[in-house]
């Protein structure tokens, strides 16, 4: 039944996604992968603030960025298209293995380089205050406790000064639990989504 010259069925989806001055990525998605066959508005206003921010960054030292629950690599990828020619070092986490099959692939075929980690335990121990930027689309069941540990992971992540920027639907809801890990909070809109702005404190304690 499955023998020589049986063809096997792929269900991966390719579609297109862009930044302003930015030529649109190719990406794909594969079933059970967060956004399949399509983008996610949310996640692309929040690519689409991080673009905006790296454009008008200085500098041109490679840039340490996190994109945590990447998905098919959506944010992270757009963002170090928009960032060039300068570099990002692109660390991207997901706790779903097909995200991280679906942002492996997107790797290889768009030539970005990123360091792609299946999360043990939802936290990553190497998230060690070395970071310039995190971003994060975050699952909003739980009762925000998944956020929590974005917001939690952002601040180990991030070194002093970095930028955390984390999009949802309802600013109201998600702003006390950012404000937990990061005192000032700015809130950008974009697309119908809130993508709330915070940075890493200069001098943190380290214990
Ligand atoms: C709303 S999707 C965002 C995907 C992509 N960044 C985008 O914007 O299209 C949230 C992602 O977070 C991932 N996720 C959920 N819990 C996680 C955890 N504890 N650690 C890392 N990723 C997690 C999910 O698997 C999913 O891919």
């Amino acid at each position: 039944m499955f023998g020589k010259g049986a063809r096997e069925r792929s269900f991966a989806a390719a579609y297109q996604a862009s930044v302003p001055g930015v030529a649109p990525l190719s990406l794909v998605s594969v079933p059970g992968c967060f956004c399949h066959r399509r983008t996610d508005e949310g996640g692309l206003a929040l690519a689409e603030t991080v673009a905006k921010a790296l454009r008008e960054t200085e500098g041109e030292q490679p840039l340490k960025f996190l994109d945590m629950g990447c998905g098919n690599g959506i944010v992270g990828f757009l963002a170090a298209a928009a960032a060039r020619p300068r570099r990002l070092e692109l660390v991207m986490v997901d706790s779903h293995s097909r995200a991280v099959e679906a942002a492996e692939m997107n790797s290889r075929a768009l030539g970005i380089e990123a360091e792609i980690i299946l999360a043990d335990n939802g936290t990553p121990r190497r998230m060690d205050g070395t970071f310039d930027i995190f971003a994060g689309n975050p699952p909003y069941y739980s009762e925000y406790r998944i956020a929590g540990l974005f917001c939690e992971t952002a601040q180990r992540a991030l070194k002093p000064g970095g930028h955390a920027y984390f999009v949802c639907k309802n600013a109201a809801g998600l702003e006390p639990v950012v404000a937990e890990y990061f005192p000032e909070i700015e809130i950008l809109r974009r697309r119908g989504y809130a993508i709330l702005h915070a940075r890493a404190a200069a001098a943190r304690n380290m214990v």
